[in-house]
């Protein structure tokens, strides 16, 4: 097996989150070779300040380059189908950012490619390697909470909470028809279905746009900025800023999200609770090391994330000892560190522990359903096909 340091990676796009990759395939030992960005010149700017050694012209350059064994794609939504196609077709392996398209024909298609090709291909839902994520996915694999029941939380952030907050993510063009559901709703939606193991079956969705009217800078803007720009366009706005979704789970469970980007106060704070019929388990993302189960004959238990207390998967997860807190960025490297265990054998496992796109393409399912169901008023079944 090659070890780790003999792989060399590049990634695609630079910004809030392509910063966060790379330093966490630093911290494995990943040869990060250079980045692409959106214009040459950019990518000269971001390499340096990045202290990266190359930035590709295009992406052909990065593609011929054959010490790049992984691409990271961390473009915009629109973008992550051609890349992802060219880098297949490259036949490097690779990892995607969520959501893996905007439609779900295109996501069954990067299913087919990647599983063609033979290459080890991830989707980057990282929330599911929060030690305690795992953890708990492994109480509930092992029958800890009994039959598995009620699935409910929120994922909520308050970023575009004004008509002068604009991000790319409000362009359907650009971020795909669901905004809220499909950029932060995703990750909860594929958090419980890992945690809880078992797939979401039917959904009753209510989308909400409060906001009808935003003003789009003219200038370019960051990821999470709430600066207010001089110079704006008013542009109407059809998609999400927030929803409440009923879910039906395979096996009988039933469950409640709510999801919004409007919400005043929260950051970043997702949250699930589980109730099974012998004990529950609830996290919340702004608290992520600890694991609160709930018990009804004894005391519930505070699990704080600590090697030395926690399950194999949780442990596989952790890179700290327990009291030296785990978070947003510590996920990453636990993630990677499952996909290039992979990438070092030369293709991926029968079973790989790390979400793949046959997990991004299910999920993008569940949104077709939600936004059938939004926009029909009814139940919707996930359709999985025959
Ligand atoms: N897993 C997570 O927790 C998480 C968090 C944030 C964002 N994301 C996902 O990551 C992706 C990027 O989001 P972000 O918040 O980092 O956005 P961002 O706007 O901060 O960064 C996007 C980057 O892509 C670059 N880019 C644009 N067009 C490009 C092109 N044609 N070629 C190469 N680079 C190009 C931009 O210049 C920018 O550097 C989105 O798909 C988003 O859903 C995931």
């Amino acid at each position: 097996m090659r070890r780790i340091s003999d792989i060399g990676a590049a990634v695609i796009g630079s910004g809030f989150i392509g910063t966060v990759h790379v330093e966490a395939l630093r911290r494995l030992g990943v040869r990060v070779r250079g980045l692409l960005e959106v214009s040459p010149e950019l990518g000269v700017q971001r390499a340096a300040d990045l202290g990266l050694p190359r930035a590709y012209g295009s992406m052909e350059e990065m593609l011929a380059d054959e010490r790049v064994e992984v691409v990271h794609v961390t473009s915009p939504n629109a973008l992550h189908v051609p890349h992802v196609k060219a880098i297949v077709a490259a036949g490097k392996h690779v990892v995607c950012e969520k959501p893996l398209a905007t439609t779900s024909a295109e996501s069954a298609e990067l299913v087919r490619l990647a599983r063609e090709a033979g290459v080890v291909n991830a989707v980057n839902f990282n929330i599911r390697f929060y030690p305690l994520n795992q953890h708990a996915a492994a109480m509930v694999g092992a029958g800890e909470l009994g039959e598995v029941r009620l699935v409910t939380g929120h994922y909520f952030q308050d970023w575009l909470l004004l008509d002068t907050d604009w991000n790319w993510r409000l362009d359907p063009a650009e971020g795909g028809m669901l905004r809220a559901v499909g950029d932060i709703g995703s990750h909860w939606l594929d958090l419980v279905s890992f945690v809880g193991g078992r797939r979401i079956e039917s959904v009753m969705a209510d989308l909400a746009t409060f906001v009808k009217v935003r003003y789009q800078p003219t200038g370019p803007v960051q990821t999470f900025s709430t600066e207010r720009a001089a110079d704006a366009i008013p542009r109407e706005m059809a998609t999400d800023d927030a929803a409440t979704i009923l879910l039906r789970f395979e096996g009988g469970a039933r469950g409640a999200l709510a999801v919004s980007q409007v919400s005043p106060g929260r950051k970043n704070s997702l949250q699930w609770e589980i109730d099974g019929s012998a004990a529950a388990a609830a996290w919340d993302s702004e608290s992520p090391d600890a694991l609160w189960v709930g018990r009804r004959e004894r005391p519930s238990e505070l699990l704080l994330r600590n090697p030395a207390l926690m399950n194999a998967a949780g442990v596989a997860a952790a890179s700290l000892p327990g009291g030296h807190v785990e978070g947003f960025a510590d996920t990453f490297k636990a993630l990677y560190r499952a996909v290039y265990a992979d990438v070092a054998a030369s293709g991926p496992a029968a079973r790989p522990i790390y979400p793949t796109f046959a997990d991004g393409h299910d999920e993008m399912l569940v949104n077709d359903a939600i936004a059938t169901s939004a926009r029909e008023g009814r139940w919707v079944a996930v359709d999985r096909g025959a």
